[in-house]
């Protein structure tokens, strides 16, 4: 199952173009087994392009480097892939007109499993996503949240240890979210590797061990979460006044603050740790300043998504969290 490096995916100047259009310039992705992978973009970025090289549906360009999935190689071996993996496309891959038990036991049949192990399985796999009731019924009567979680359901029948989830929780509420996040932590507990597209930064946040954010056909960072907070500069500490006076001084006090004389803020750049706090806090009280408001601001990854792929959205452009946007579909 693993390569020597202990890599569940792991790719090499991955390219992908459409005629003259470049989508991915040459991308490098290793992602260790039983993790979770996320991978992030706005729109366009070429997410989906990616998933589909790395889960054998379609080919990237000649040139490119070596591809390895589950210690196989992709290019040589794409039926050793196939076995080794389950998909969820961006697009659900339900069929409506018949049952959420019959979707299951069509994927039976396509993993070849024998009859009784199918009927298992499916009723397994039903179980666990909360879908027997549901079973019986023609999947086009389903809600987003129920096909989606049949979506998956149908991906685990051949029990892959290698996983391409692309945007799973697009479209879903709050609590079907929640209960997505919870049906991938306990595959990962499982041992299964997990490949994530999302456009959910708080998604990436919660989940991801590692998470890859794409721009212009490259990966522009990629690390845990915690590193790619701490790329961009804005974790800054707000301190409020109600009284110009007292304002006026703890400027004074703070040279370095950037002020505000309208809103009277003063702005301190800080990592916001607790001892970064307790000296501007020390400062302020040895001066015999009392502010009325402090705030501590980190950045998060919104602030870095925003950072690497374009500018802030203007006045006058949606500026939604992104999870409050139209979905892309
Ligand atoms: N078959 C195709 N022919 C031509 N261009 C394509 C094809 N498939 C994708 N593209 C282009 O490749 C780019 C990347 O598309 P892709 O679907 O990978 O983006 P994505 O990151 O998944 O976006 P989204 O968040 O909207 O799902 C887009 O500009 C798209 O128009
Ligand atoms: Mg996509």
């Amino acid at each position: 199952m693993t390569t020597p490096t202990g890599a569940a995916i792991s790719a090499r100047g991955l390219r992908k173009s459409y005629g003259d259009k470049t989508v991915l310039d040459g991308i490098d992705l290793t992602v260790p087994e039983g993790t979770i992978f996320s991978l992030l973009g706005p729109n366009g970025a070429g997410k989906t392009t990616a998933v589909k090289i790395l889960s054998t549906l379609i080919s990237a360009d000649p040139g490119s480097g070596e591809v390895r999935i589950g210690g196989h190689d992709l290019a040589a071996d794409p039926q050793a892939v196939r076995a080794a993996i389950g998909v969820t496309g961006q697009f659900s891959a339900v069929d409506g007109l018949i049952t959420g038990e019959e979707n299951m036991l069509l994927m039976a049949d396509l993993h070849h499993l024998p009859k009784r192990e199918g009927r298992r399985t499916a009723a397994e796999l039903l179980a666990r996503f909360d879908l027997v009731e549901a079973a019986k019924k023609p999947a086009s009567t389903y809600s987003g949240g129920m096909k989606r979680r049949l979506d998956i359901a149908m991906t685990l029948v051949g029990d892959p240890r290698i996983i391409f989830l692309d945007e799973p929780t697009t479209g879903l509420d709050p609590r079907a979210r929640h209960t997505m996040w919870q049906i991938i932590r306990e595959l990962v507990t499982g041992g299964v590797t997990v490949f994530l597209t999302t456009q959910y930064l708080d998604e990436a946040d919660e989940l991801a061990d590692r998470i890859a954010v794409l721009h212009d056909g490259k990966i522009a960072a990629e690390g845990t979460a915690e590193q790619l907070k701490r790329l961009i500069p804005g974790g800054h500490v707000r301190l409020r006044f109600t009284d110009p006076a007292t304002y006026q001084s703890a400027a004074g006090a703070l040279p370095e603050a950037t002020p505000d004389d309208a809103a009277l803020t003063l702005q301190i750049p800080s990592e916001g740790s607790q001892r970064a706090l307790r000296a501007i806090l020390d400062r302020l009280d040895s001066a015999g300043i009392e502010a009325d408001e402090l705030t501590v601001h980190t950045p998060d990854l919104d602030d870095v998504f925003f950072a690497l792929t374009g500018p802030v959205p203007q006045a006058g452009e949606s500026g939604l969290p992104s999870e409050l946007q139209e979905p892309a579909r």
